[in-house]
């Protein structure tokens, strides 16, 4: 295969490093007072607003990183990747997490097939499916109707529902549909989270959905173990096939757990675990808790994004931008880490699921052709809801290193409340230090500032806010399941951007693997020594010392 030139091998590339210098000549509290410029940087679509004014950029670096996208190619990209062609190539996959919420019309290939009818099949089992258990004609082993969920998956298969689902709590049409009805998640194999994940439920109106597109990884197949003895000691084990039901792409071994192939919802392997929050893998438990109609609105915010990001000019393109931006924060202006800030409690898990979007996307060390890469891609992303962050890490924002900042907020609250005699209402507060912070970090305060306000000479350089540092705002109209929807496609696109101009393969991720299989090995150690008093062997200095400390206080 032939192997195309790097990116920062281009003149574009080049060019871009030498305008950083011409950039960090301006401070942002100088390119805010342009009009004409932040009026530029401000672009509206379907109700979102997104403003990077704050961002380290003029118009010329703007048309740079369009030049930029020119030359890596990014529509052609983004074209392959919405006709199904197989651009996750080390895995010989295509990417179409687009064709999960695409009308049913639509017509999208992959491997010659159009795989919309594929899709439609299993949302129509889901939505019937769903209904029978929201409506009590499904019913558990022992006749009671099953109100309570346990979603067991890891990774991909519950960060993403996790994040929807914090987000829909709270609204009112979800939480309405939601009523009597409790959806939990079990991801972890600690056997705490068992405990937690369970706790209350009674396996007789509970339904286990077990959630694992290889249906091998090793602790959401124990932890499915376990709810299946949980459920089977408690019923008998006939009872699982009511109790039971399976999301994965591997239905073979969905049967050999013993769940009825019947029970399963299946997806496909041209979507990513991280990117299936649109298939079963979320719309099942979603459905469950929430019902069909609720989902599908999730589905079709997801998709006007699609299509947005398909055939909108990069200029007005909102994940094409963020994407930019974000490259240009990393790769040239060298800030490695990039704060999701929702000043929204509903959102309180979207950074976790991000970070897995785009950590486990673009962290990467070669190119997609193999070649190690003298740039670094991927960035570290975090975040927590506004206002707690702000009584958390914003201290280091403010005046310790520079993290570019995605404020996120919400123009009409899911939950409004007004407490009579205040000055503002509780969102207006929440909304007042969303409009401020990121003036805070672009404009901060000078010295002469502080001498002016007689600030005390000694602690002037501490009270110092040097200001210049990079945020963008997003404003969605309100959090309904149709703008989780658009927060969700924004984000994946927007990651994918920034893959397909650092020149990786942003679908696969074999850097989870080493750790896995050294893991397997300590187990087979943890079981010999604990069966058969073996010893410990093959393992460094270090770690065996701490299995021997492990294994000795187990057994003390
Ligand atoms: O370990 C990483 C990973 O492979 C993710 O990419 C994936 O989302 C997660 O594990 C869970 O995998 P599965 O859905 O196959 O259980």
């Amino acid at each position: 295969m032939a192997s195309c030139p790097l990116i920062c091998d281009t003149e574009s590339w080049k060019n871009l490093k030498t305008h950083v210098e011409d950039i960090k000549k301006n401070h942002l509290r100088d390119l805010l007072k342009d009009e004409e410029r932040c009026k530029s940087m401000i672009v509206e679509h379907d109700g979102i607003v997104l403003d990077y004014s704050r961002q380290q950029v003029q118009k010329e670096t703007m048309e740079q990183l369009f030049k930029l996208a020119e030359v890596a190619q990014l529509k052609e990209k983004i074209n392959k990747m919405y006709s199904g062609e197989k651009i996750n190539s080390t895995e010989n996959r295509s990417v179409l997490h687009v064709a999960l919420r695409a009308p049913r019309d639509a017509v999208i290939y992959s491997n010659g097939n159009n795989v919309v009818p594929d899709v439609w099949n299993v949302l129509d089992k889901i939505k019937s499916f769903t209904e029978s258990v929201r409506n009590g004609s499904w019913v558990g082993a022992t006749g009671k109707a099953l109100q309570d969920v346990v979603s067991v998956g890891i990774g991909g298969s519950f960060l993403g529902p996790l994040f929807v689902h914090t987000a829909l709590q709270t609204d009112g049409e979800a939480s309405e549909s939601a009523k009597g009805r409790q959806l939990r998640f079990l991801a972890n194999v600690d056997p705490i989270d068992v405990a937690r994940s369970t706790a209350g439920l009674n396996p007789e109106t509970t339904l286990v959905v077990v959630v694992s597109k290889t249906f091998t990884t090793a602790e959401t197949m124990l932890n499915a173990r376990t709810l299946r003895e949980w459920i089977s000691s408690a019923l008998g084990p006939q009872s699982v096939a009511k109790h039971m039901v399976a999301v994965s792409t591997n239905i073979e071994l969905v049967e050999k757990f013993g769940i009825d192939p019947n029970n399963a919802f299946a997806f496909w392997d041209w979507v990513g675990g991280r990117y299936s929050v649109c298939s079963a893998v979320g719309v099942l438990p979603l459905s469950l808790q929430y019902g069909f109609s609720v989902v599908e609105k999730f589905l079709n915010g997801a998709s006007t994004i699609d299509d947005h990001f398909y055939s909108t000019p990069f200029e007005k393109n909102i994940p094409v931008l963020l994407g930019l931006l974000s490259l240009w924060n990393v790769s040239f202006l060298g800030y490695p880490a990039r704060a999701i800030l929702p000043y929204c409690q509903a959102l309180e898990k979207f950074a976790p699921h991000i970070q897995q979007v785009s950590m486990e996307s673009n962290g990467k060390g070669v190119s997609i052709d193999g070649i190690p890469l003298p740039y670094e891609t991927g960035e570290i992303d975090f975040g927590e809801p506004g206002t707690n962050g702000q009584h958390s890490f914003y201290q280091l924002i403010h005046q310790g290193r520079i993290i570019p900042c995605d404020f996120i907020g919400i123009m009409k609250s899911q939950q409004p409340v007004y407490l009579k005699g205040e000055l503002v209402n509780n969102h207006d507060e929440l909304m007042s230090n969303f409009f401020a912070q990121p003036d805070a970090l672009a404009f901060g305060k000078t010295p002469e500032q502080l001498t002016n306000e007689k600030v005390p000479h000694h602690l002037v350089s501490h009270k110092t806010f040097s200001g210049n540092r990079p945020s963008l705002s997003i404003l969605l109209p309100t959090l309904t399941a149709y703008n989780i929807g658009q927060l969700l496609a924004m984000y994946e696109h927007r990651v994918a951007v920034e893959g397909f101009i650092w020149g990786i393969n942003s679908f696969d991720q074999w850097g989870v693997e080493l750790g896995k299989s050294l893991a397997s090995q300590v187990r087979k150690q943890l079981h010999s020594s604990r069966t058969a008093g073996e010893p410990i062997k093959g393992f460094n200095y270090s770690t065996s010392t701490l299995l021997q400390r492990y294994l000795e206080a187990e057994s003390g």
